[in-house]
């Protein structure tokens, strides 16, 4: 049994981590961390998911070799205390953006903090185990993905290199902004509306190129749903369109062995994955202009934070990737 320790499982997505690694047949939850809420039971904070243990402030004296933990904070927040896991010998699964971005020159940039471990950022594997699954098991540090690039990632990798011009238009339910009310995710601001922010600057995009290998153009908006993120993607073929078959066959066999993927033959809906670790994608051609229109959706805190966090603690641990999952 592996410890996992669970740093931040007073928000949104540490708590559903929490519950998963809970019910895990081969993890054993280690401490479950919170500032405010230390020293209720985890269940008194997120009463849907029942669980028991309580929540605790970090104890860094108490963690060491052959622990796993996840850390769930802020950015900026999340760099020092994963720098602070890692040098007590603690493998990490960081589900803040702190080390997906390779270049640490993009931090200040991005996320306005200088990276205080551009070492551990040079050493982090991304999290996407459909791209990155063989380096997975033996990092140190693995960079859990953004939601958006989660959902975009998926469904573009397939034809990366046969696209340009990328166009992401995405829907994001609102537990994606995390548990801090502010007045851009009031009840009132977000009920009966549907609306597009942080136009041309969401922190997402460089995640989204890097991966890609090429820029994007991505415009998220907030829609009135608690879970579940759609990706709709865009992309001009440098050639001849394929047959529609053809793209198909082409997602097929790219995920073909990557049990949380789903290639499906109609636009999904966010429905089908929520509270799920799957993904769906659906490529289709407007065969007229030469173009992609490819479809990726996840829910947030599934395969967009605590679900995919699990499968690449599965993975950092030698076990199977859908155990604690299915
Ligand atoms: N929500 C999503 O769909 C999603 C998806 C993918 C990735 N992420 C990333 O995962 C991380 C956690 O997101 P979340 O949505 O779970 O956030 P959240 O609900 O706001 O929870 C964040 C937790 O971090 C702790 N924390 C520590 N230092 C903090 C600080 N200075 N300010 C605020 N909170 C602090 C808070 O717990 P205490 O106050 O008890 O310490 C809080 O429970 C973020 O980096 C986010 O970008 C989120």
């Amino acid at each position: 049994m592996s410890t996992v320790h669970v740093v931040g499982a007073a928000g949104y997505s540490g708590a559903q981590l929490a519950a998963l690694v809970d019910a895990h047949p081969a993890f054993t939850l280690g401490q479950v961390t919170a500032r405010a809420d230390a020293g209720r039971r985890l269940r008194e904070v997120a009463p849907e998911y029942r669980v028991d243990a309580v929540l605790q402030e970090l104890d860094l004296d108490s963690v060491g070799p052959g622990d796993l933990a996840c850390v769930c904070y802020p950015h900026a927040e999340a760099a020092r205390v994963v720098g602070d896991l890692v040098d007590r010998g603690v493998r990490v699964v960081d589900v803040s953006a702190d080390h997906r971005l390779r270049d640490p020159a993009l931090y200040p940039e991005w996320y306005g903090f200088a990276h205080p471990r551009p070492d551990l950022v040079a050493e982090a594997v991304y999290g996407l185990p459909e791209r990155y699954r063989d380096a997975i098991p033996a990092a140190r540090v693995v960079a859990n993905p953004g939601c958006y690039p989660e959902a975009s990632l998926l469904a573009l990798l397939p034809v990366a290199d046969l696209v340009t011009d990328v166009v992401i238009d995405a829907k994001s339910g609102v537990s994606g902004a995390g548990k801090t009310p502010t007045a851009a995710v009031h009840y009132c601001a977000v009920a009966d509306s549907v609306a597009a922010y942080k136009v041309l600057a969401h922190r997402h995009t460089p995640e989204i190129a890097q991966e890609l290998g090429q820029p994007v153009t991505f415009t998220p908006h907030l829609v009135p749903v608690d879970r579940g993120l759609l990706a709709s993607c865009y992309a001009r073929f440098t050639g001849d369109a394929p047959h529609p078959d053809d793209l198909r066959q082409r997602y097929v066999d790219f995920y073909s062995g990557h049990p949380f993927v789903e290639v499906v033959e109609q636009p999904p809906g966010m429905r089908a994955v929520q509270h799920t670790n799957y993904a769906q994608v659906c490529p289709m051609v407007d065969s007229e202009r030469g173009r992609l229109v490819a479809f990726g959706v996840i829910d947030n805190l599934g395969k967009g934070a605590a679900g995919q966090a699990v499968q690449n603690l599965n993975l950092m641990a030698g076990r199977p990737e859908t155990e604690g999952l299915a």
